[in-house]
């Protein structure tokens, strides 16, 4: 996890501490991915590498959804593969039973974008966020549980 989150891109476009230190690494591992209020999947090859790691912060009956893979696992769809198996998870009732998740990212999160619109994200437009004491323009969308989940078209995507 602390080497994995050194990744120049996974410190631009998510919101890990930067610089991440080990003790953020041993704090996220220890106390935040397996607090209720979040669920975090972490993706391995089938030798138990890490490829990367998805969560889905939890907010009343939804949830909001974020990712990041290791660079050299990157372009290999395990990613969209893992999308959407936490997508199915988290929206059935025989699953987390929430009734939608939201998603968002910076505008030139392209590549992010791509994956959410491809999972069946609905565009929801673009507002500000505050975040890390800064307030940012982020890009949104959502899946709600009725939803069909098949690739969407996206302004700009
Ligand atoms: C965004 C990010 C998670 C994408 O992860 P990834 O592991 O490259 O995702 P995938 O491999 O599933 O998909 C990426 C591309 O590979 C393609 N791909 C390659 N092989 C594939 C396969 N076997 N099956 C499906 N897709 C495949 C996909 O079609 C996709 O192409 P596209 O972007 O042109 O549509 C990654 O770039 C990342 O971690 N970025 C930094 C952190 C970040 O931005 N997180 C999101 C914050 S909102």
């Amino acid at each position: 996890m602390y080497r994995a989150c050194q990744d120049p891109d996974i410190q631009r476009f998510t919101l890990v501490p930067v610089p991440y230190r080990r003790s953020d690494a041993e704090q996220f591992v220890r106390v935040t991915a397996p607090s209720p209020d979040s669920v975090t999947r972490v993706i391995t090859t089938a030798d138990d590498v890490l490829v990367g790691c998805i969560g889905v912060a939890l907010r009343d009956a939804g949830g909001s959804v974020g990712y990041w893979s290791v660079p050299e696992h990157r372009g290999r769809g395990y990613m969209t593969e893992a999308l959407a198996a936490v997508v199915d998870e988290a929206l059935s009732s025989d699953g987390l039973g929430l009734t939608r998740l939201t998603w968002s990212a910076l505008p030139a999160n392209l590549l992010s974008a791509r994956l959410a619109a491809r999972a069946g994200f609905r565009y929801t437009g673009v507002r500000t966020e505050t975040a890390g004491g800064r307030d940012e323009q982020v890009v949104t969308a959502e899946l709600h549980a009725g939803d069909e989940r098949i690739p969407q078209i996206w302004p700009d995507v």
